[in-house]
């Protein structure tokens, strides 16, 4: 299968924060990709901005260290190393103060084409009325400028509101492309695919043959280096607040009329604002423990020890809408798991009636849609299981892994930023979050932090390695009803 890289037009992107780890990490080699692909155009311009006075060529060095550091297999072939080269002669850099008026003239005089212009601002969520007042003031901004910020997009719905009413200050809501990198991995957006491409799955898609729908992200990583961060925030605000609510939305939405950024984004706002509250009783928290041993406990790792914050969160969230009354969503994300592997399991209720008898037993149909790590798509079935001795029925699975089946771009599916930097350059917002729809996530996640904080609740330990606590287990046997393992 070949890859269509669909051209764009010259461009400058600025990344604010451009020294930092997420420029580092993904934006820098994401755009290096695109550059190896063909996507960057002759003329397009990477600048980077930042405090530091580091010059162009301090940035170009910095550029190419990142790229060697965070995405070596890009330069592993002899024709990528050579290609780096001419990518860094896309980028500049320009030493700019966000909290003061230095470097801003400089910046201006780097930007003199009207053409479209995108402003990164990967720093953290306090600059961001520093930035988008001075883009004005400095006369940056345009009908073609976009500003990209990442998460997390405030603390709870009151930072996020004003964070939203900060940014309208200064920008339509059409020039603003809020960041959930969950969004551009290319197994998410196949979600979309599966549902709204296929004629098979659609018509069982409700509660009427949809048992129950299991939603798990679990990752083996710690928190990393990023412990005082993480410590002020915990899975709820992390994970569960954006990238589990975005695939919450995908699964459950009813189809938009159009792949279109408001019918898409519309749709989603439907169903976060069909959430019921989460009950306390619906919802467990972990925090994974230490040995004793050879582990380093969450509470050690953040160096606080008697931090409450939680590396898990298991819960149960009701629809209320007609088409998922009656069916629960259980949903689980934490660190330190025993695999990494994030998967949606569609659990079909059994079939209404056995012709077979009761020695049969019960069987029904699971589709597993595996978002990373071994991207794919399995379907259980049920069929005879072969040979004599009467008719006994066996699960078997109908698998296609993305790689088997697409061959190198399966196995290799672009990084998220990729995409949705090329979306903000395109001026498609389809995967982005729009202000409404993130302050309605927080309105569903806040009272369940909240009634936390009151209780004085404590998370429960788990062991590293492990699915989590044993609570959640519970969580879903009170229902008669069992997580799929987490396998890598
Ligand atoms: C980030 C979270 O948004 O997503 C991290 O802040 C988490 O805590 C990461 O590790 C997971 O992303 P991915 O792409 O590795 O699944």
């Amino acid at each position: 299968m070949v890859s269509r890289v669909i051209p764009v037009d010259a461009f400058d992107l600025v990344v604010f924060g451009c020294t930092g780890d997420l420029a580092r990490r993904k934006i820098l080699p994401a755009l290096f990709r695109r550059y190896c692909a063909g996507q960057m155009p002759n003329g397009a311009r990477v600048i980077g901005a930042a405090r530091r006075d580091m010059g162009g060529d301090g940035f170009r060095q910095m550029t190419a260290e990142a790229i060697a550091e965070f995405g070596p297999e890009l330069v592993a072939s002899e024709a990528n190393a050579q290609a780096l080269d001419g990518f860094l002669a896309h980028l500049d850099y320009v030493a700019v103060d966000a909290r003061g008026d230095a470097g801003w003239q400089a910046l201006a005089a780097c930007l003199p084409e009207d053409r479209v212009r995108a402003f990164y601002f990967s720093v953290g969520p306090a600059l961001f009325g520093d930035l988008a007042q001075r883009i004005h003031s400095h006369g940056l901004a345009s009908a073609q400028t976009r500003i990209v910020v990442e998460k997390p997009f405030g603390q709870d719905l009151g930072t996020a509101r004003a964070l939203n009413a900060t940014l309208a200050a200064h920008f339509d809501e059409g020039q603003i492309y809020r960041i959930d990198h969950y969004l551009g991995k290319e197994t998410v957006q196949n979600l979309m695919a599966v549902r709204f491409g296929n004629v098979l799955f659609e018509p069982l898609w409700n509660s009427q043959y949809v048992d129950h729908i299991q939603i798990t992200v679990a990752e083996s990583v710690g928190v990393g280096g990023r412990a005082e961060y993480y410590d002020g925030a915990g899975a709820m605000r992390d994970m569960m607040q954006n990238h589990l609510m975005q695939l919450l939305c995908l699964i459950a939405m009813e189809p938009p009329a159009q792949f279109e950024p408001d019918a898409v984004r519309d749709e989603k706002l439907k169903v976060i604002r069909a959430l019921d509250p989460v009950e306390p009783h619906h919802i467990v928290r972990g925090q994974y423990a230490s040995n004793g041993v050879d582990q380093t406990g969450y509470r050690d790792e953040v160096r606080n020890p008697r931090t409450t914050t939680e590396t898990y969160v298991a819960l149960k969230a009701r629809i209320s809408n007609w088409r998922w009354s009656g069916t629960p969503f259980y949903l689980r994300t934490g660190k330190r798991l025993a695999a990494r592997s994030s998967v949606i399991n569609v659990m079909f209720k059994d079939a209404p009636h056995s012709i077979f008898g009761a020695e049969a037993g019960r069987h029904a149909n699971v589709l597993t849609i595996r978002l990373q790590p071994n991207e794919g798509i399995t379907l259980h079935v049920t069929i005879k299981e072969p040979g004599q001795g009467g008719m006994r029925l066996v699960d078997v699975p109908l698998d296609m892994s993305f790689a088997d089946a697409l061959g190198e771009e399966g196995e290799n599916p672009p990084d998220a930023y990729e995409r949705l930097i090329m979306d903000v350059i395109r001026g498609n917002q389809t995967l982005f979050m729009r202000g409404d729809e993130v302050e309605a996530a927080w309105g569903w996640t806040d009272p369940v932090i909240a009634g936390w904080q009151k209780r004085g609740d404590v998370p429960k330990p788990y062991d590293i390695g492990s699915a989590g606590p044993g609570d959640a287990d519970l969580l879903m046997r009170r229902d008669k009803r069992e997580w799929r393992g987490i396998r890598p």
